[in-house]
């Protein structure tokens, strides 16, 4: 060993709670010495953040070990060395696998271990190859070295937290439960420590994450159960978060209470993503969905009647096994009765082990391709129609990001669309009002009014209902 610091490259994969995994390994790499490397040609270790959700996942991981394995041969003849990790959902899927198949590997490492990375990587320095892929009883998230506050405020004002992981629902096409195991919701204690820190470090807006986040039932420091709503409520307390948002819910763990909280807390954005998947009856039901197109309908009407101008977003499965024409036109049709602000939809891709995999009647790929083509131009429509009906609108952003030209900040409107503004560059990481003048595709144009970006006046008029 040298004294130079050793340097790492992660890339990530997949959803949002994978790029908040990459970041708690980030912290651990850290505490552990390492520094980031600006890329994966000068690193020492380069860790894969994987995700095997749909399509050939696996396939694509091998073909970047095969692209690394050549740096990794240059930087051995360079007298140098690189280690590689193939963290995430494959690894979970594919264990030892991987590592028969890709020697180049030196550490698999499934999402319920990632507070071992030290000691993994201490074997994996003493020249072992190491799997580890088991799901341990000791809590990962406490276990893992917290952010520092450098570390927050390279990241932005905005911040992903993981309160929820796991899931039990076993949908007949998702990995999921495989990947991620058994369902768990950190303590609320934990979380709320978690988030003061990040505000105390500059983040005005949190977004919850958890494959099914609002079936959220952590144990309070009251010693009660809490449920997301309540969660949300303490959180909206933390003295610097304005912003609050949780991703992804499942549309039977919905409660009355997280309801009512989008009716009453204006931190909580007036955004809610919840997939669907399909709007037939018979398809939902061979999806194991436990829930059925009326019972989604009629959550969409009580969650408008809390909130009127709240945006949905869904997730839409074409082709499932046995899908038929008349199944796909209910699918358009509850999307034309419900109208969506934004939405993602995949053709159905039967991942190995799941019980859809194998079912009969599945869907050939052309005409999988023509009813997304058909779902997708529909979604698209709805999206574009709802942009264009915030043109003249005035709401708050969050500066989050410089734009593409100079001068320019990009902000999210609490829809979650990427807001384009001209603004001093003073403004980053702040909340201001502005006033939307056009919509393209996939995010808006907005001016500031003169004289309106003091961020504590934008914090009071946070509820697009207030902001006039
Ligand atoms: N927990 C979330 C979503 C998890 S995966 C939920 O319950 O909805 C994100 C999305 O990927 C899913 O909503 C689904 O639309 C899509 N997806 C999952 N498995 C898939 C598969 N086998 N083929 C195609 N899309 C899939
Ligand atoms: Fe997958 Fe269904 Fe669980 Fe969502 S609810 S993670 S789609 S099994
Ligand atoms: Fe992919 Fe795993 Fe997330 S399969 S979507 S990285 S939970």
């Amino acid at each position: 060993m040298n004294d130079t610091p050793k340097t790492y490259f992660i890339k990530t994969f997949g959803c949002q709670m994978n790029v908040y995994d990459s970041q708690r390994m980030q912290d651990t790499l850290a505490a552990q010495g390492y520094a980031a490397a600006d890329g994966p040609d000068n690193a020492d270790l380069i860790l894969l953040n994987t995700c095997h959700i749909r399509e050939k996942a696996a396939e694509k991981v091998y073909s970047e070990v095969g692209r690394l394995r050549k740096l990794q041969a240059s930087r051995r003849a360079a007298g140098a060395d690189m280690r590689i990790a193939v963290a995430g959902c494959v690894a979970q899927a594919e264990g030892e696998e991987i590592i028969s198949r890709a020697p180049a590997v030196d550490l698999v490492l499934g999402p319920q271990s990632y507070h071992r990375l030290p000691s993994l990587l201490a074997r994996v320095a003493a020249g072992e190859k190491v799997v580890e892929t088991e799901f341990p009883v000791e809590d990962k998230f406490a276990a893992l070295p917290a952010a520092t506050d450098r570390q927050v405020r390279a990241r932005g004002a905005t911040a992903f937290l993981t309160v929820q992981e796991g899931c039990d629902k076993f949908c007949t096409f998702c990995v999921v439960p495989y990947t991620r195991g058994a369902e768990f919701s950190r303590p609320a204690g934990e979380i709320v420590a978690e988030a003061r820190r990040l505000a105390a470090s500059g983040v005005r807006e949190i977004t919850l994450l958890g494959q099914n986040v609002n079936a959220y039932h952590g144990e309070g420091p009251d010693g009660r159960e809490w449920n997301l709503a309540r969660l949300l409520r303490e959180l909206a307390g933390i003295e610097g978060v304005a912003r609050l948002r949780y991703t992804t819910s499942h549309p039977c763990d919905m409660d009355d209470d997280l309801i009512a909280a989008h009716g009453e807390m204006p931190e909580l954005m007036p955004y809610l993503h919840l997939p669907v998947q399909s709007g037939s009856d018979r398809i939902l039901a061979v999806m194991n969905r436990r829930h059925t197109r009326d019972l989604y309908l009629d959550l969409v009407a009580r969650i408008r009647a809390a909130c009127p101008h709240i945006a949905l977003s869904s997730d839409f499965i074409v082709g499932f096994p046995g899908e038929s024409d008349a199944d796909f036109a209910q699918t358009m049709d509850l999307v034309e009765q419900v109208g969506f602000a934004q939405a993602f939809s995949f053709k159905y891709s039967a991942r190995p082990g799941t019980p859809a995999a194998t079912m009969p009647d599945q869907v050939p790929e052309p005409l999988q391709a023509e009813r997304l083509a058909a779902l997708q131009a529909l979604l698209r429509r709805q999206q574009a129609d709802f942009g264009e009906s915030l043109v003249g609108r005035r709401f708050v952003v969050l500066f989050e990001r410089e734009g593409r030209k100079p001068g320019q900040l990009v902000g999210r409107s609490p829809y979650l669309q990427p807001v384009v503004v001209d603004a001093p560059a003073a403004l980053m990481g702040t909340l201001a009002r502005v006033e939307v003048t056009a919509a393209g595709p996939n995010s808006l144009l907005a001016t500031l009014p003169p004289g309106a970006t003091g961020d504590a006046m934008a914090r009071a008029a946070q509820h697009p209902a207030l902001a006039g």
